[in-house]
């Protein structure tokens, strides 16, 4: 893969290309190596002044169809939009990298061997694969065919930096690529830093920290994956006085700006969130992950008889959205969810209403592991009665409320000594408020531990 210096890739095509973040000028360049290099540009990058610059590996699993393994995708749309924020910069996107350079089929296998207990280096050296086979040459002509001396690099990895200067180039600066890990690509990342030097996800080194995904590892605890259910962590932010919402139901903004990043790291972190439709009908919430750069979860609402309204936020906008209802829904209003893409799934009734575990069991064999379950407080109570908590997070926020509605209602516990106790604390200060998380006493649980299996 290595290129003589001499050898200028060809520029083959050129066309506007609109997008979310911004209308790039695309430019294709065909480089020796036989693959196509798209430079999208933003502005003017040939005035010698530093360019923002992302060379951007294929990854055609995490860029293209969304998969976990990997942070790429939520990568490549952190840069792009930065770019477009900025109005002038330019994203490299090198096809020749797939897997680090050994190809996607070989990324693949590789992922089988990470199944197995290897984690991403040791799983290219059991194929007997090169750990990492990109060479940054081309990518760095295709820089300079631009007109661009001088980049300010977006990148977490030293090999690149070290890379793109070996061509040539003046690397002016490193910007992070800061994003919020997903459980099942933490350990992924955790790998890439530890081995391979990469820095942090949470932004170490980033100019302004306060930017930063907060690391939110503490607060969900050790993940298990469980063979019935998914590993539940309720989540609800109240005011010291112990409520959630006024006597009214408003509950925006009980917690700041900060503890709202943590809860959207946490939202990012997780296969699945859910409320209760009575928190859709008070507050309209997106359920999506949008104050830092991160995966959105498949939006679950708890809807017995389907009161949500058609422009429920919740149900719009591309991320996934299961409603679970119960046999009380009119049909017509579950053909009219499905209809727009939204997932219906009837769950059985039991004495209290929709049965919970039945639900938790659905969520389970649609492979969900991890579920962040916000609220409202008749939800809350409902999923600590039926004993399916593994994860209790409160924000506390430096406020009195007086009346109003608190997060967790009658359990039918008379007796201190009966309560349902709490374990392993961990603290997180995020602004003015506070982050208080515990485990669930596993007395108080039903389903059965499986080892964790983080990928
Ligand atoms: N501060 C926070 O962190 C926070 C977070 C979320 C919400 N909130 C606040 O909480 C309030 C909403 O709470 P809420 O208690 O009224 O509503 P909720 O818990 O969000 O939703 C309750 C509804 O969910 C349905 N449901 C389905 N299965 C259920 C089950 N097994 N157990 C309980 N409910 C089930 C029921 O609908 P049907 O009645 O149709 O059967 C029930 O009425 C709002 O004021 C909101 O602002 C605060």
């Amino acid at each position: 893969m290595k290129r003589a210096r001499s050898e200028v890739p060809h520029e083959a095509a050129r066309v506007e290309l609109p997008t979310a973040y911004a209308r790039f000028d695309a430019r294709a360049f065909e480089c020796p190596s036989g693959y196509t290099y798209i430079a999208l540009v933003a502005g003017d990058v040939s005035d010698g002044a530093p360019v923002i610059a992302r060379i951007h590996s294929e990854c055609l699993t995490g860029d293209a169809l969304g998969s976990l393994r990997c942070d790429c995708g939520v990568q490549l749309r952190h840069c792009m939009r930065t770019i477009g924020a900025e109005r002038r910069g330019v994203l490299v996107y090198a096809t020749g990298h797939e897997g680090r350079g050994i190809g996607l089929v070989n990324k693949l296998l590789a992922y089988v061997q990470q199944d197995g207990g290897s984690d991403t280096v040791d799983a290219n050296l059991h194929l007997g694969l090169p750990v990492d086979r990109r060479d940054y040459t081309e990518a760095a002509a295709v820089l300079q065919a631009l007109g661009i001396t001088e980049v300010i690099l977006m990148t977490n990895n030293p090999e690149k930096v070290r890379g793109v200067r070996a061509s040539g180039l003046i690397v002016h600066s490193v910007r992070p690529v800061p994003t919020a890990a997903h459980e099942r690509n933490v350990a992924y990342l955790r790998t890439k830093q530890m081995r391979l030097g990469h820095a942090s996800p949470n932004g170490d080194g980033l100019e302004q920290a306060s930017l930063a995904p907060p690391d939110v590892s503490a607060l969900l605890g050790s993940v298990q994956v469980l063979p019935d259910r998914p590993y539940v962590v309720v989540k609800y932010a109240q005011s010291v006085d112990g409520r959630i919402a006024t006597s009214t139901g408003d509950s925006k903004w009980i917690s700041g700006a900060s503890e709202r990043r943590a809860s959207h790291a946490l939202r990012a972190r997780c296969d699945a969130i859910l409320v209760g439709v009575g928190t859709v009908l008070q507050d309209d919430p997106q359920l999506t992950v949008r104050m830092v750069p991160g995966a959105s979860p498949l939006r679950v609402v708890l809807d017995p008889e389907l009161r949500i309204p058609d422009g429920a936020r919740v149900l719009s906008g591309d991320d996934p959205t299961l409603v679970l209802t119960t046999e009380r829904a009119p049909s017509e209003a579950i053909a009219g969810l499905r209809a727009g893409s939204v997932g219906v799934t009837v769950v059985p009734m039991c004495d209290n209403g929709m049965d919970l575990r039945a639900a938790m069991h659905h969520l389970r064999s649609l492979g969900i592991q991890s579920l962040l379950v916000e609220g409202g407080a008749r939800v809350i109570t409902s999923f600590l009665t039926a004993g399916l908590v593994d994860r209790v997070i409160v924000a506390l926020a430096p406020m009195l409320l007086g009346r109003g509605l608190e997060a967790v209602g009658d359990l039918g516990i008379e007796h201190v000594g009966d309560a349902i106790r709490l374990t392993d604390r961990r603290v997180h200060l995020a602004g003015e408020d506070l982050l208080l998380a515990w485990s669930v006493s596993s007395a108080r649980k039903s389903s059965t531990r499986r080892p964790s299996a983080n990928s």
